[in-house]
This record gives structure tokens, sequence and C-alpha cells, in this order.
């Protein structure tokens, strides 16, 4: 990343069933969001792209508990989600969705050029069959018992408890997850498959390539290179997906096809590209071509290596079960077409956030929900203390009483306390204006030294994408402020030495717009409070928050209001009682 690029940022698409909660918002949209705000505060041209996964088991499961139409169920709960990360502050150029015509043409589009590299073949399986339900069963619609680690409610598709990737078929003692009926039994059916085998050498030749891409990815990837990457199923006997084209089916000798869909994890990350094309609608008034490659110009420059795309920047944001889809059978399909697509060029993953050490769980309803978060806080506390205790490394644990503390600490006593103690303080002899700068002395150069150099740490974290150490030098700089006023203390200047206690207030006020730029990618929505306190910073550029280059003051700004609210109420301990209370302070 030294020559400046464009960016291309994906966040995993969130499946569309329900309510997501804090640990999928920590797990991939969040730092997504944090590094793509930075991306554009460097100026660099950036396209942040998520949206909602509407097929697969999820949403067809989901449809059938609220007995609705799955079309109507997947537009009510996409429209709730992309409200909910609105209001988190979630920059999204565009978020789309898996279901909608970009994407059915893309997909189709794609297994067609897979057939064209003779990678596709049809092979004739059996699969668990219900009674009771009078269907096939894929994936999730079956649970049983982990072959590997023998964890009692594994899905068809993946073991919760080790991590598997499972076949339905491997389960142990099957039953259908829709009635919960063990009248089961094997039955013939045939399926598309994609012959991964076959592109091990290419695949394992680009990820030798890929040394900049975290240990974890990495090591997911060589994992399955190593055990041998099977053929992967890519169709489901399911109605509600992103249908067989009857010509596919016929090509591939077998037109019954046509009555199938393909597997939501086929499909899901060309959402990626589908969701660009929308944007590239919405934005651009581009239609969607028929021909060819289904990518009009503006999307195909972000995707396409022959029409711009070289100069791209590729960054993929995602949870740790999401890899082997995005660094293996993704780029299977991308390769496999031989078309020149833009592969992905750093691949973040995260560990679980779990609740007092267990998982969240959205079908036990454990932990804190994205709805229910925004009515407790105000995003920028969530969003500044999920990125304080992201887990990168390793797994990292939800607590009300470490939420508390990270934003009475951080938040209230660190940056909230700098603020208003300069600000009350100024307005109190300077009303709004700024008072001059008089002479600096070695305090002033030292503090400026040292901002500098945690600024350099800051930026480069977060060009790196690290959220923990971002959050960690963002403080950094709040507390070298705070030490600034405390060792030069200009409440005690002002009887003896007025144009020192003014050059002091005015250092520690042009340190709020420096702050407000710096912490921006972080907590948004408290940069644009503060820069509201500046009337001089109301022009579209400053709107537009450029990264600063230094902590110098600035010269243009001569006015400050004063904020009319504390910036950051604490959180007392009568409100962690009562959360944990009704969320429960234990593991579950
Ligand atoms: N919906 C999946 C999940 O939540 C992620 C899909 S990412 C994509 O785990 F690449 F497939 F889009
Ligand atoms: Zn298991």
């Amino acid at each position: 990343m030294n020559t400046p690029t464009r960016h291309l940022i994906t966040s995993a698409i969130p499946y569309v069933n329900g309510v997501k909660h804090l640990g999928n918002l920590i797990g991939s949209m969040l730092p997504a969001d944090v590094f793509a705000r930075f991306c554009r505060q460097q100026g660099h041209e950036t396209l942040f792209i998520c949206g909602t996964d509407d097929h697969g088991t999820p949403a067809e499961l989901g449809a059938i508990k609220e007995q609705r139409d799955p079309r109507e169920y997947v537009n009510h709960w996409h429209q709730f989600q992309k409200d909910i990360y609105q209001r988190f502050g979630l920059s999204f150029n565009h978020f789309g969705s898996s279901s909608r015509p970009q994407n059915t043409a893309l997909t189709q589009h794609l297994a067609r050029q897979l057939h064209q590299q003779g990678l596709l073949e049809i092979r004739s399986e059996t699969m668990l069959y219900s009674h009771a339900d009078k269907r096939f069963l894929p994936d999730r619609y079956v649970e049983g018992q982990c072959p590997k680690c023998g964890f009692a409610k594994a899905r068809g598709d993946q073991c919760d408890g080790c991590g598997s990737v499972l076949n339905p078929t491997d389960l142990i003692n099957p039953y259908s997850s829709i009635s919960g009926s063990h009248d089961v039994e094997l039955k013939q059916t045939s399926h598309i498959y994609l012959k991964q085998s076959q592109l091990v050498p290419q695949l394992r030749a680009w990820i030798d390539e890929q040394t900049h891409w975290p240990k974890l990815s990495r090591s997911i990837a060589y994992k399955w290179l190593d055990e041998g990457l099977q053929d992967r199923g890519i169709t489901r006997d399911l109605k509600w997906g992103v249908p067989v084209p009857q010509d596919l089916a016929d090509a591939l000798g077998d037109p019954t096809l046509a009555q199938k869909v393909f597997y939501v994890w086929f499909d899901a990350p060309i959402a990626y590209i589908a969701a660009t094309q929308e944007w590239a609608t919405a934005a651009h008034g581009e239609a969607q071509p028929t021909t060819d490659i289904p990518l009009s110009p503006q999307a195909a420059r972000w995707w396409l290596k022959n029409q711009g795309a070289t100069d791209v920047h590729y960054t993929q944001f995602m949870g740790k079960d999401n890899v082997y889809f995005h660094t293996l059978s993704f780029p299977c399909t991308l390769i496999g077409s031989g078309e020149p697509w833009n592969p992905v060029s750093t691949l973040k993953s995260y560990n679980w956030l779990t609740y007092y050490g267990g998982k969240f769980s959205t079908s036990q309803g454990v932990g804190i929900f994205t709805d229910k978060a925004l009515e407790l806080l105000p995003a920028d506390y969530w969003r500044y203390y999920l990125i304080a205790r992201a887990p990168e490394g390793d797994d990292s644990e939800f607590r009300w009483t470490d939420l508390q503390s990270v934003v009475n600490k951080d938040l209230a006593d660190v940056l909230g306390n700098f603020i208003n103690r300069t600000l009350t303080f100024n307005a109190k002899h300077h009303g709004t204006s700024l008072p001059p700068l008089g002479e600096v002395t070695a305090m002033e150069t030292q503090l400026h030294q040292n901002l500098q150099t945690t600024l350099q740490k800051l930026s480069h974290h977060l060009q790196e994408a690290e959220m923990r150490k971002s959050a960690e030098a963002l403080r950094e700089l709040w507390s070298l402020g705070n030490e600034y006023l405390a060792a030069a203390e200009p409440w005690k200047e002002l009887k003896t030495n007025p144009e020192r206690a003014q050059t002091i207030l005015h250092t520690a006020i042009q340190l709020i717009p420096f702050y407000a730029a710096t912490m921006a990618p972080l907590i948004p929505h408290t940069a644009e409070k503060i820069i509201a306190l500046f009337p001089q910073l109301q022009t579209p550029a400053f709107q537009a928050y450029p990264w600063p280059q230094n902590s110098l003051p600035n010269s243009a700004i001569t006015q400050v209001a004063t904020p009319s609210e504390v910036l950051f109420p604490k959180i007392s301990d009568e409100q962690v009682a009562e959360w944990e209370a009704q969320f429960g302070n234990s593991k579950v």
C-alpha cells in the first residue's frame, strides 16, 4: 500500500435473518468501517461494500418460522438491518443484497464460465430426505452429533463445537431442524460440483504470495490445501436462491438441475460484485449489461483487471469461520472462471467476541443485539469499546463492567474531561474567542513532538487495520493533551503571567479539532459534534476530515463555541446493575 491506490473494501455480508448481535458487528463490519473511513480521510478513492446474505437455509428457515414469503421476509430484515448499521455510522458506499437481479446475473454467468473451463460436473449423491417435512434436508436443515468432536448440536454445514466444515451426511444421529423429526432416510439426488481439487496448484501459488495476510487467515488456508481440497457441491434442493439456468442444466446433461438453486456460499461472495453493480446503477445510472460479463464500466473498474482494477487494493473483513470461503472457495470461482477478476489483496479475519466467555447466540438470545445496544448507549460508546476490545489475536470477552470502565476512563475521564475543562475555562475568560498564541516554550515543542510520534503510530495501525492498537494510540494522543494541561497549569499562570495562560489555552484548544480528525475513523459521531463547535471548520473541505499531518495550530481557527452538554456522560453503577440483571452476567 505504498503508492496511492484505490481501495475496495468489503465486509462479510451478514445473514439477512433477524437482528445481528454485537459479535457480528465487531467481527467484520465495524473494523471495515474504521478502515474505510481512514482510507477516505487520506484522500484515497474508496468503495466500501456490504449487504445482506439473503439466500440459503437461514433465510428460508426464518421465513418458514415467521410464516412469510421469503421475498417479503428478506426485504423486511434487509431494511431493518440497514437502518441499524446506518445508526452505528457504518459508512457503506452501498449496502446491497444477494437476492437482487444483479447477483442472479453474475452468479449464473460465473457458473457458465466455470462450465466452459471444464470445472463443473454432475454427481449423483445420496441425501437425507425427511418424510415429515416431505423434502431433502441440506445444510442447516439437518442437525446431529459432530463426527469429529462429538458436539451434540452440529449443523449439516458446519460444527460450532470444533469449526469443522461438514456435509449433512457426516452427522451422527441426524434429525430435521425444521420439524425435529428423526424420520429421515438417504435418497438419491443429483448436484453440480465444482472441481476445486483441480485448482489447488493455482490456489497454492496465489496464497504463497500473500505473505502480508494475518497468520490466522493463511494458516487456515494452508490447512485446507494440505488436507486436500475437496470438490464442493454448489447446488441445493431449495426453492429460494439463485436458480440454476436451464441452458447450463441442459449443457451439463441433466435438465432437472434447473429446478435447483445455487448453494448460498456460492452466490454470497459474488454479491460483493453484484452490490458494486447495484452501486454503479444507483450512483452512476449505469444499467447492468446483459451480454458477456454482466458488469457496467463503473463497477468493472473495481473488479476487472483488464478494465482498470489493477491499481485497486482489495481488503476483505470477516469472522474466522468465513476464511475458508474467502481464501479458497470464492477464489476458486474467480480463478476458475478464466476471467481477469481482481482477487483479494488483504484479508482480515477476526476471532469471537464472547459474552462472559460464552457464545453470543442469535438462536438462544444470548448477548446483546445491535438494535438493543442502541437503545442503551450512543453508537460511539459501542464503537469505541468494541474497537478497543476487538477479537484480533484471540477471542475477547464482553462484560458490562469492562464496558463501563473503558467508556468512563477513556472517553469520559481522558477525552471528555480534556475538552470540557479546556473549553469551560476558555469560555469563562475569553468567551467564544481563541486567546492568541504567544511565545511557545519547550513544553509546547515537546508536546507536538510526542503527538507526532503517536500520530505516526496511529496512522500506521489504521493503515494495517489494527483495531486495538489504533484505539490505544488514540487514547495516547488524548492523554498527552491531559498531561500537558496538568503540567502547564494555565489556571495558575493566569494570575501571574496571563500571556502564558493564553498560549497554553490556545495550544489546548487547537488540539481539539486535531483530535476530532484523528478520532473520526473510530468515533465519527463525536468527531462531528466536536467539529461543530468550530465555526471556521464548517467548510465542505473540512467536512471530509483530511487526515492531519501534524498537531500544529491551524491559524484559520479563531472561534470556538462551548459545548452545551457533557460530551460523554458516564455509565453509572446502577445502569450496570440493571443491565446485568436484564442480560445476564455470567457464561451461559
Ligand atoms: N453470511 C455469512 C456469515 O454471516 C457471510 C457471507 S460472506 C460472503 O457468516 F462472502 F459470502 F458474502
Ligand atoms: Zn465438531
